[in-house]
């Protein structure tokens, strides 16, 4: 028996914590780029949960891939070895072009167990992250998490240092002897999909070369092609010392890892870090399907073209309120001078899914699978509203 959209809400309002702010509808089922509400309501997907089904909801090899693992071998626990991690393992190490890695669930995880690979490679307790920087919820990828709002009724948090995005003499100044690492995103997302200057990464990547600092580049939201590139680090040629990733790992099945070159791995031994699901079978072989995809589909490189197609069509619309549209890939936020709220109920109401971030950008991070057409059904969507 189905529950209506009302009987759904009902039993959220009564058994959900409170902490998300949801949009008024509920969803039953997906397809490609497009999403499908409990009364048939369709939506075109410009959100895509968040920059994780790259995809497409329910892309058939993913689901096919979960069906025939699930019905082989689902969980096991790290006390043994599978095929699935193993090659896995191997597929992303090359892909990343970093040397180890570590499987867990999510992107705070995969932050949090970065932090702690860096405070035990290091000796060191401090880490310097961006201004606006979104690194998860957990304690310490919350401690690298610059909004006020989200640390305050958390602290003391682990110690970390804020310097201004997009500029790497900061983050020079800022290093001392307690410096573990720097953590970054390669494009901040949650801030409103910033930008920074072709140097930039460059210019940290010698900085902690010469300092003896660790870099960690937090990829959860850029990485699995959503940039243009398999992982935003390509754009400047650099390789961090450890790399976290979550997000679209999965195809939409939960996923996370972080990456190190050898001798950071290294100061990881047994018992240092775990996660009782990280790697499990199941979720592996679903990655490796997901990876697949992403290369017989020529994802990454639709990125590319779809973005800079979306963001043309998007500054074409030339309106008033429009301060900024900018992007790399299929991530891409249009600045306005008005708050983005209501455009995303206005929006919602002619069938196209927007997210607003930083309370002015709609952040554009939609399937890299989708079309054309589509996209201009969205900027068509837009300019009426
Ligand atoms: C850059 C970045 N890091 C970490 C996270 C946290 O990931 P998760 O929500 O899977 O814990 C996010 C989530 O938005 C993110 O964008």
């Amino acid at each position: 028996m189905a529950l209506n959209y009302d009987e759904i809400v009902g039993k959220f309002d009564k058994y959900i914590f409170n902490t998300y702010t949801r949009q008024p509808i509920a969803i039953k089922k997906a397809c490609g780029a497009v999403v499908t509400d409990v009364n048939g309501k369709e939506y075109i997907d410009c959100v895509a949960g968040i920059a994780v089904n790259n995809v497409g909801h329910c892309h058939p090899a993913v689901v096919e891939a979960i069906k025939r693992q699930s019905e082989q071998l689902i969980h096991v626990y790290n006390l043994y070895y599978t095929e699935q991690q193993a090659l896995l393992a191997e597929g992303l190490v090359n892909l990343t072009e970093m040397d180890r890695i570590f499987f867990c669930n999510s992107g705070a995880e995969a932050v949090e167990g970065a932090l702690k690979l860096a405070r035990k490679a290091t000796g060191k307790k401090v880490f310097i992250a961006t201004e606006h920087a979104f690194h998860g919820r957990t304690r310490g990828a919350l401690s690298v998490t610059h909004k006020e709002k989200y640390r305050k009724p958390f602290e003391p948090l682990a110690p970390a240092v804020f310097v201004p995005y997009n500029d790497a003499g900061a983050i020079r100044e800022a290093i001392t002897n307690d410096t573990a690492g720097v953590i970054l995103e390669p494009v901040q997302g949650e801030a409103g999909v910033i930008i920074p200057d072709d140097g930039y990464l460059g210019e940290i990547r010698e900085i902690c070369d010469e300092t003896g600092t660790l870099m960690i580049l937090d990829e959860v939201q850029t990485g699995f092609g959503r940039t243009g590139k398999w992982f935003a680090r390509e754009h400047s040629g650099i390789k961090p010392d450890i790399m976290t990733l979550a997000k679209a790992m999965g195809g939409g099945f939960p996923m996370g890892a972080k990456l190190a070159r050898e001798d950071v791995a290294a100061n990881f031994g047994r018992g240092d870090h775990a996660s009782t699901f990280g790697g499990n079978a199941l979720s592996c072989a679903v990655a490796l399907s997901n990876i697949e995809v992403i290369k017989k589909e020529k994802l990454v490189a639709k990125a590319s073209d779809l973005g800079a197609y979306l963001m043309e069509e998007l500054k074409a619309l030339d309106k008033d309120y429009v301060k900024e549209v900018r992007g790399k890939g299929l991530m891409v936020g249009m600045e306005l001078s008005i708050k983005c709220e209501d455009i995303v109920a206005k929006a919602r109401e002619c069938g196209v899914l927007l997210n607003c971030t930083s309370d002015s950008v709609l952040r554009f991070v939609p399937p890299l699978m989708i079309s054309k057409e589509q996209l201009d059904t969205v900027v068509g969507v837009i300019n009426e509203i």
